[in-house]
């Protein structure tokens, strides 16, 4: 055996005596919030498409049309000759939709927290990141070269700590944090934070990948981002902001200019999206109202956001939970670490506006059935 594949065995060994193993699982999902798993028909509730919009047919109308008129790739990077006339209109309506100057969209979110925060920090830099930030927000500031310190999570008495201690050698500071926190559903004290920061002279992004249009936003951030594939459907990340910081990562984010630029298609999606997210407002209020009446009728803590999380402890018993779910007809993956911290694996319940009340009624019947050692 090469020293390659022993590597990689030993690796996956480990993987699998710790149940921390992943494996691909064919998933087709439908209209409604449906999904086939081994031909077996289930009701998801582990989609981030919150509204439903990846199924929406004036979406799917949009696509078509963008892609039967512009093709199906970008050609090449936006710099040379992507910058399609979706992407345009794109970004014009994600900057008035935040209320910015500007918008620049990426390859997805993942690539723009790293094109972002690599841009505008370096080293001698201080970047504060929440402890439950997600791994492209590590892995941005990481690429950085900045000095990179989590602070506990919502924790505005440790995050002014740190930056008391440490912002006065930095040249620069950014805080990283998420409107909505994607594991745990709960939402960053974005008000507070944004004081701080600006005693500080700091910098505050948002990503905003879980609470575009099915949350109230409340405070902006200078520095906006998310993604367009959760409530938007689509596929592509964002970043809204002044027009002199998006024109300088338009020359200074490298996962911008070196990479193709989003299919025709995907940007129409999106677009097409967004003109939903606007005009139906009862639509987008529908995710967060589900999950309240789901919180409220287990007696676990009010929603905040249309995630909720029962955090059962160990892998295995969130595995098992997940498993007897699904013998019931519900898909609700197990989540476990690294993508949350050790001893928290979980159930993330996801809701959307294509549930039924009574598809989160039956959810709701399966799981106090099942009664999970459910920690609020
Ligand atoms: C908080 C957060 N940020 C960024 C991303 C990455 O977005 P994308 O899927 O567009 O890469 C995700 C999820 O995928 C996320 O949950």
């Amino acid at each position: 055996m090469s020293s390659l594949d022993a590597f990689a065995r030993g690796a996956l060994a480990e993987l699998d005596a710790a149940s921390l193993r992943r494996r691909l699982v064919a998933t087709e999902r439908g209209p409604e919030a449906s999904a086939a798993r081994d031909g077996r028909s289930l009701v998801s509730f582990s989609c981030n498409d919150y509204l439903g919009l990846s199924h929406d047919p004036r979406v799917i109308a949009a696509a078509n049309e963008a892609q039967v008129r512009w093709g199906t790739g970008a050609g090449a990077s936006r710099l040379v000759t992507g910058n399609h006339p979706p992407l345009i209109a794109l970004e014009e309506r994600l900057a008035a939709h935040k209320g910015k100057e500007a918008a620049l969209v990426f390859g997805s979110g993942y690539l723009a927290n790293l094109g972002i925060v690599s841009a505008l920090a370096g080293t001698g830099d201080l970047i504060l990141v929440d402890a439950l930030g997600h791994s492209c927000l590590f892995a941005g500031g990481k690429l950085s070269g900045a000095e990179l310190l989590r602070f506990r999570h919502n924790d505005l008495a440790h995050l002014e700590v740190l930056l008391a201690r440490h912002r006065g050698k930095a040249r620069r500071a950014m805080i990283l944090t998420e409107r909505v926190f994607s594991m745990d559903g709960d939402r960053a004290p974005l008000a507070e934070i944004l004081a701080l920061a600006e005693a500080h002279d700091a910098w505050v992004l948002v990503d905003d990948a879980h609470g575009l249009g099915v949350v109230e936003p409340g405070a902006r951030a200078p520095l906006e981002m998310g993604t367009l594939s959760k409530t938007l459907g689509a596929y592509g990340g964002y970043l809204c902001a002044s027009q002199a910081v998006i024109d300088l990562l338009t020359s200074r984010a490298r996962s911008f200019v070196y990479t193709t630029g989003l299919p025709p298609a995907a940007a129409a999606a999106a677009l097409a999206a967004l003109d939903i997210v606007e005009t139906e407002p009862e639509r987008a209020a529908r995710p967060l109202a589900l999950a309240r009446r789901f919180t409220a009728r287990l007696g676990l803590r009010e929603a905040q956001s249309p995630i909720v999380p029962i955090v059962v402890g160990e892998t295995e018993t969130a595995l098992a939970l997940s498993d007897a779910l699904q013998a019931r007809g519900f898909l609700v993956v197990a989540i476990r670490p690294p993508t949350v911290p050790a001893g928290t694996a979980r159930l993330r319940v996801a809701f959307s506006a294509a549930h039924s009340e009574a598809q989160v009624e039956a959810l709701a019947v399966a799981l106090s059935e099942l009664r999970p050692p459910v920690a609020a």
